[in-house]
């Protein structure tokens, strides 16, 4: 893989352990294919302005044993919530007495490939949202219900399912819309914004040492076409926001709120690195 740009280890970045340049390892060549049917994209050509000449899924970077869990959709834990999700889709909840169901029918049609869109420009917000936002827009609005508060088991379980609804289709946002450009602009100028005691960005990672070992981690380009994914080391599911936090976390910085304008920006772009990878919602990561 060939970087346009490399950026120096920060000093910091020493001290919690990038593998020596020897350890990168390549992404493995094999295919996801869900079940034995369904073709996953796992890597494509980048978008236009990318640092990257090819955007790979996270799956590439993860052991035999996990990419084997995510192919499998018996095996995959996640696919519990999937079912928790469906459930509440069509449980009543609120003043208005009426469920997602009521006024959306099956899923299986209204919400097909709706996730491999978001984050999307919401002119009445005057801002982007994502999945979790328009679920709590709806939830207020539409059925008089009280908005998910960040992380809400049942926020969870609802996106996942969701987004599960476009597996398989390529990522892609619409940044013609509102002001998705500066959305863009202002994420971008985050991912490369070194913080925290570490002193490191988010491409310090995902962009100058993707490949090699951070701790026992193989780094991956961080993208977010798995989200929301099955965790194995906190055995639950987790959020983009919950994940961004807590790379955030790891540089030693402090961690703007979920949904902020700082991670929704972040989510905008992040989003764009990845254009073209299919949804693999829920992804199994380590
Ligand atoms: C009373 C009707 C009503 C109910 C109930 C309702 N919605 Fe909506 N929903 C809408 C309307 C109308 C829109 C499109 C306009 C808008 O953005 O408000 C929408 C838009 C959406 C979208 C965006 C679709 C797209 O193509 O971008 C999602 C996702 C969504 N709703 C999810 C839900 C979920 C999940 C629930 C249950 C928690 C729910 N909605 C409950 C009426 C409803
Ligand atoms: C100190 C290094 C480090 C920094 C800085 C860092 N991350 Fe991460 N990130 C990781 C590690 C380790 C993982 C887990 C292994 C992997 O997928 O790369 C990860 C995973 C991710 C994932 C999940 C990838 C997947 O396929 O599930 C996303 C998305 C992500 N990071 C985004 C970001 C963003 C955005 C920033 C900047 C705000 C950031 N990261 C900063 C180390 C870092």
């Amino acid at each position: 893989m060939k970087l346009k740009s490399i950026l120096p280890v920060a000093l910091g970045a020493l001290a919690i352990g990038f593998g020596a340049s020897d350890l990168r390892a390549e992404p493995v060549d094999d295919k996801l294919i869900i079940d034995g049917e369904k073709e996953m994209i796992t890597r494509t050509k980048a978008p236009e302005g990318h640092p990257f000449d090819e955007v790979l899924s996270g799956w590439l970077f993860r052991t035999p044993e996990t990419r084997a869990m995510e192919a499998d959709s018996f095996q995959n834990p996640a696919m519990l919530y999937v079912e928790r999700g469906a459930e509440i889709w069509n449980t009543v909840d609120g003043a208005a007495g009426k469920s997602c169901a009521s006024c959306h029918g099956d899923a299986a049609e209204s919400m097909k490939n709706v996730g491999a869109h978001y984050p999307k420009w919401n002119a009445a917000a005057g801002k982007p949202y994502n999945i979790e936002l328009q679920v709590n827009d709806c939830r207020a609005k539409n059925m008089q219900a009280e908005p998910y508060k960040f992380d809400h088991a049942d926020q969870k379980a609802l996106v996942t399912f969701i987004k599960h609804q476009s597996l398989g289709t390529p990522m892609g946002i619409d940044l013609s819309q509102g002001e998705m450009k500066s959305w863009w602009e202002k994420g971008k100028d985050l991912y490369y914004t070194r913080t925290g005691q570490l002193n490191l960005a988010c491409a310090s990672c995902h962009e100058a040492n993707a490949g090699k070992y951070i701790r026992a981690d193989h780094l991956s380009q961080g993208n977010v076409n798995g989200f929301p994914t099955y965790r194995l080391k906190q055995a639950n599911m987790v959020s983009l926001h919950n994940r961004f936090r807590g790379c955030i976390r790891d540089t030693r910085a402090e961690q703007p709120k979920a949904f902020s304008d700082e991670l929704m920006a972040l989510e905008v772009y992040v989003t764009w690195r990845g254009t073209g990878l299919s949804i693999e919602t829920p992804a199994v990561r380590q």
